[in-house]
């Protein structure tokens, strides 16, 4: 009798089968050029596989298998369309635990704490959208008596979604999933750290979705997503990544006069008052600057506002808590905390490291344990740190690192601490810790972030608009006006009665 197989020789089997494809039409296409790049784990450095490496004759055969089946998929009543979706998610539910441990494996995100969670609201996502079909309405207007005046909803035509690699899956839902519930097709462009778990869940998605209507391109920016964002048969481009490039896209995108919706990333401020429940705090602390995932969230608490009292408890206790956390193997359930993705962002991160360790009166805890195992020497795993006694002002508090550094900033007034936490070039969430219902009540009104909480901070969750104001970016995404106001356009239509 043959033993069962391993997650994780399954995955690997999935990566090797992946390996060096798109897929578009329907169909996994090798790259028009041959050529492919390495797909490397980043807590073991071995290639796992290779991926596509796209280019414009990759991109105008995918866009043009989208556009070909545009008008049909848009043809379809729209609950006909959510009902796929709602299949597609069953589908991806029996693969949940394939696909988590494929992302583990390239992204290197701890399969306890991290992917399965991911792979979890991938299909939830799609099950919420799928539910929504039938909120694609428009308005009547009582414009004339002789007339009859309405708006209705048609989709824009063919979407390009353009991934990051830090939830790469969850990100790629919130982008598609409304985008096709209402009608339009899609081409996603894969972050080039993460092109083979979205990949795998492209390829389930087309056994529930018509050939066409969903397909992916992996390769470089400028190379494959450039030549995306230009191609004259896109209609829309949603894209998650960094200010910079976010700029470029918007560039390229006014260019051709269509829409893109943006999500930019963030320095997000956790004010914590005199008055808040301190375990509940650190727990939140902990958690909010997302140490499970490196920090790399673009939401992660990253300059925690403390009242000057609570300053050393906290800070001490957010250590101890910090410290109990194991950082190792990604694929190992006791894990809690895994890599970083890339050796860029490992530099990256660290040449933060030595920043904040050069400011004079700043204090640098280096928390947790890095991996003892031998398989994981070269992996790319960084101490989580904070530095204590940071000010506002500094590069630490004004950029965002993403990666598991955060900084605490004291502060003695509450109106210090407002006017701080709107003191940063990004709005993209805020937090505020008090058992003071009016403080926390005048805090949501002038906090300037997209996404506020009280007492808690949890992530992003299918039903919720989700999107920051500022640098942060434009439109919001993975609610049902995300797909209403981003994934369709309407027309209004006059009829005479006459
Ligand atoms: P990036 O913004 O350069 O890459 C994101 C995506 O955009 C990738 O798929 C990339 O291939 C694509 N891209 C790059 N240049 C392009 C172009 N000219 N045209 C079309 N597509 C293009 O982000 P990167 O380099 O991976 O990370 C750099 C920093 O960005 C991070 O340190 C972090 O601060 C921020 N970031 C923020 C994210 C967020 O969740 N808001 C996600 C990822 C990165
Ligand atoms: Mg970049």
């Amino acid at each position: 009798m043959d033993t069962p197989q391993q997650p994780l020789d399954i995955a690997l089997a999935h990566a090797q089968r992946l390996s060096g494809k798109h897929l578009y039409a329907g169909t996994l296409q090798a790259a028009l050029s041959g050529k492919t790049f390495p797909v490397a784990s980043p807590a073991t450095r071995l290639q796992i596989g290779t991926a596509a490496d796209g280019n414009a004759d990759d991109v105008a055969a995918a866009v043009g298998a989208a556009a070909a089946a545009q008008p049909e998929w848009a043809a379809m009543s729209p609950r006909a369309r959510g009902k796929i979706l709602c299949q597609a998610a069953a589908q991806l539910t029996q693969h949940t635990e394939e696909i988590a441990t494929l992302l583990a494996l390239e992204t290197g995100k701890a399969i306890r704490t991290e992917s399965r969670v991911e792979a979890n609201v991938l299909a939830d996502c799609f099950e919420f959208y799928g539910g929504l079909g039938s909120e694609l309405k428009g308005e009547t207007i009582p414009f004339a008596p002789n007339m009859l005046v309405f708006t209705q909803r048609e989709p824009i035509g063919v979407v390009a979604a353009i991934l990051p690699w830090n939830a790469p899956l969850m990100l790629m839902a919130f982008k598609i999933a409304p985008a096709l519930v209402a009608g339009n097709t899609v081409v996603v462009k894969s972050a080039e750290e993460a092109p083979l778990s979205t990949l795998f869940v492209v390829e389930l998605l087309n056994r529930c979705l018509p050939a066409g209507v969903v397909n992916i391109l992996s390769g470089f920016g400028p190379s494959c997503g450039g030549p995306l964002v230009a191609d004259r048969r896109i209609g829309k481009v949603t894209f998650t990544g960094s200010v910079d490039t976010g700029k470029v896209i918007a560039h390229a995108a006014a260019e051709r006069l269509i829409p893109t919706t943006l999500e930019l990333g963030g320095k997000s401020p956790m004010i914590v008052m005199e008055d808040a429940d301190l375990d509940r705090t650190v727990a939140g602390a902990v958690a909010g600057m997302r140490f499970t995932r490196q920090g790399q969230s673009c939401t992660a608490a990253s300059r925690m506002l403390v009242h000057r009292s609570l300053r050393d408890q906290f800070v001490e206790r957010m250590a101890e808590k910090v410290n109990a956390m194991r950082m190792g193997d990604p694929l190992d359930e006791t894990t809690d905390i895994g890599t970083i993705i890339s050796t860029g962002q490992y530099d990256r991160v660290r040449s933060y490291l030595d920043l904040g360790r050069q400011i004079p009166d700043v204090q640098t805890l280096q928390l947790s344990a890095m991996p003892e195992a031998p398989a994981l020497k070269n992996g790319l795993f960084i101490q989580p740190t904070v530095f204590v006694g940071v000010d506002n002002d500094n590069r630490l508090a004004r950029e965002e690192i993403f990666g598991p550094v955060t900084c605490v900033i004291p502060f003695d007034t509450y109106e210090q601490a407002i006017t701080m936490a709107n003191d940063s070039d990004y709005g993209l969430a805020a937090t505020i810790w008090t058992s003071n219902l009016q403080r926390a009540l005048d805090a949501t009104r002038r906090l300037q972030a997209g996404f506020v909480q009280v007492n808690q901070n949890i992530v992003a969750q299918p039903g919720l608009s989700y999107g920051g104001i500022k640098q942060s970016g434009l439109g919001k995404e993975a609610s049902m006006e995300a797909m209403l106001d981003h994934f369709t356009q309407k027309k209004t239509v006059l009829i005479s009665r006459d």
